[in-house]
């Protein structure tokens, strides 16, 4: 198993020993022993051929990935490097962290909760530095699997939605931030074929499905590092106005702003996403959606604020 990642995320001299790889046709080629330094003329004898991607083994996606991290600041204060590419590499290492969290043991996320924090820090100036939504954010979605994106998305989402609403402090913004990017996590001990599933969930499979907030929200609450707003984010991102949604069947006054908002930000992202059921809808069309034969399940103030966020 192999993972594409951007050859611009790599600094000259300075990976770690991961072995880079090339994609010949179907086939990937060792281009770089982990051995050898990744030199300055490697990079510009790439770039001269027009290679923007190269591959790293899945098992050693956790050295790169850290590695990308701690480089980040670099990059992203990069002016040679250009600020779409800049935004992509932020997403895809924030994709990359969601997919090594989601597959590790739950405690691997007290342990890297620094990462994660950094990597939201860094959404969080993205997002207030730019007006509309994250271009990059739709780039990334053929390349990966569907939950880590759509947790990357909605994190995005629900912070600008958040952002537009309220004058909040960072500190909220980063509880908004973990409670989103984490609003799935119960999903891991969801069977993954009615994750997947083509068809119609039966009755008892869609059961098994609505208990991911729960499942989320039991896990994370035990690691002790995540605040009550992060938490509520967790349980109640499928609570609906009209209190039809689950696990509690809360209502209107009931569900806590933060978790409203993330819940227009996580439909939306499942619309406009492609699924192995149905092709991703355009925004207009997951508009009319939210706004037709959903209706009921938003607060209409902060999903107009959304459409018009969208424009
Ligand atoms: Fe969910
Ligand atoms: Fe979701």
């Amino acid at each position: 198993m192999y993972r594409m990642i951007q050859l611009e995320s790599l600094i000259p001299e300075t990976l770690p020993g991961v072995a880079l790889f090339i994609k010949h046709g179907e086939n990937h080629v060792l281009y770089k022993d982990p051995k050898l330094s990744f030199t300055q003329s490697d990079k510009e004898r790439l770039l001269d051929n027009n290679v923007k991607h190269l591959f790293v083994k899945a098992a050693e996606m956790s050295t790169y990935n850290q590695y990308v991290e701690a480089n980040l600041p670099l990059l992203l204060g990069d002016d040679s490097i250009e600020p779409e590419l800049k935004q992509t590499m932020l997403y895809q290492a924030s994709v990359n962290y969601v997919q090594e969290i989601f597959d590790s043991p739950a405690i691997a996320i007290r342990q890297n909760v620094d990462r994660c924090r950094n990597l939201i820090k860094h959404i969080l100036n993205d997002v207030m530095g730019s007006d509309g939504v994250m271009p990059a954010l739709s780039s990334l979605v053929d390349h990966n699997a569907y939950t880590y994106v759509h947790s990357v998305q909605v994190a995005t989402y629900s912070i600008s939605l958040h952002i537009r609403e309220f004058d909040l402090g960072k500190d909220e913004l980063m509880d908004v931030g973990m409670g989103s990017l984490f609003h799935d996590y119960g999903k891991v001990y969801v069977p993954k074929e009615l994750l997947d599933k083509p068809g119609k969930l039966s009755a008892s499979e869609f059961m098994e499905v609505k208990k991911h907030p729960v499942y989320g929200y039991s896990t994370l609450k035990d690691l002790e590092i995540f605040t009550p707003v992060a938490l509520g984010i967790v349980k109640h991102h499928h609570e609906k106005e009209n209190g039809s949604g689950y696990p509690d069947g809360l209502s209107s006054y009931d569900i806590a702003r933060s978790s409203k908002i993330t819940a227009i930000a996580d439909v939306f992202s499942a619309l406009t996403t492609n699924r192995s059921y149905r092709q991703a809808l355009t925004k207009e069309k997951a508009l009319e959606i939210m706004y037709g034969e959903m209706d009921g399940s938003f607060d209409l103030q902060y999903l107009n604020t959304f459409r018009d966020s969208l424009q």
